[in-house]
């Protein structure tokens, strides 16, 4: 009969688990902090401007949000959000329903509502079942770095 694992045994390989999870996590997801956004050339977002992104349609905007993305997006989003094969959802695509909605009103609901997901998303990025699946930007990003990158990817949405 096999004698039974002495404690001090099964401490040991608990303490060996517990190292092995905690450099999992130690390995966890972050936002590069590294990455710098100079929008002093943008307008700058008025404290009360209207909601949604004030940089819809601005070409300069959209350069800044390429050369952003590329920095901060592109490991897990694919190069100018190209996706081939990485982590992330292709976002390109993100921008395909309101387009199709007729009603004004309704699609300019639709396009705000579009706006605050994505701020949202990339300000407190995702975590589900405690693992980070993208990191949270909001440390990094500037509301208005934020809305560079949402202005490139609507002038490159497919
Ligand atoms: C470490 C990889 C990683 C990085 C870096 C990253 N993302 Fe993500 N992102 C993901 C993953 C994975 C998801 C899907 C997560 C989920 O839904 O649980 C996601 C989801 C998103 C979503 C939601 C898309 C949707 O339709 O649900 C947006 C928006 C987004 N990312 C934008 C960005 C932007 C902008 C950046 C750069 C500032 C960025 N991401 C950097 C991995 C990353």
């Amino acid at each position: 009969m096999a004698a039974p694992m002495p404690a001090r045994r099964i401490l040991r390989c608990l303490s060996a688990v517990l190292l092995t999870l905690s450099s999992a996590l130690a390995t966890a997801e972050v936002a590069d902090p590294n990455v710098v956004v100079d929008t002093s050339s943008l307008p700058p977002i008025a404290v009360n401007a209207p909601e949604g992104n004030p940089y819809r349609g601005n070409p300069r905007a959209a350069e800044i949000g390429r050369a952003a993305f590329n920095q901060a997006c592109s490991r897990c989003h694919g190069i100018d959000a190209v996706n081939k094969g990485q982590v992330g959802p292709d976002l390109l695509k993100m921008d395909r329903s309101c387009p199709r909605i007729a009603d004004p009103v309704v699609r300019q609901l639709c396009v705000l509502d579009q706006d605050d997901f994505f701020l949202k998303s990339v300000q407190d990025g995702k975590t589900r079942v405690g693992v980070v699946h993208m990191p949270a930007w909001k440390e990094v990003l500037s509301p208005a770095a934020i809305w560079t990158i949402r202005s490139f990817l609507e002038s490159s949405s497919r």
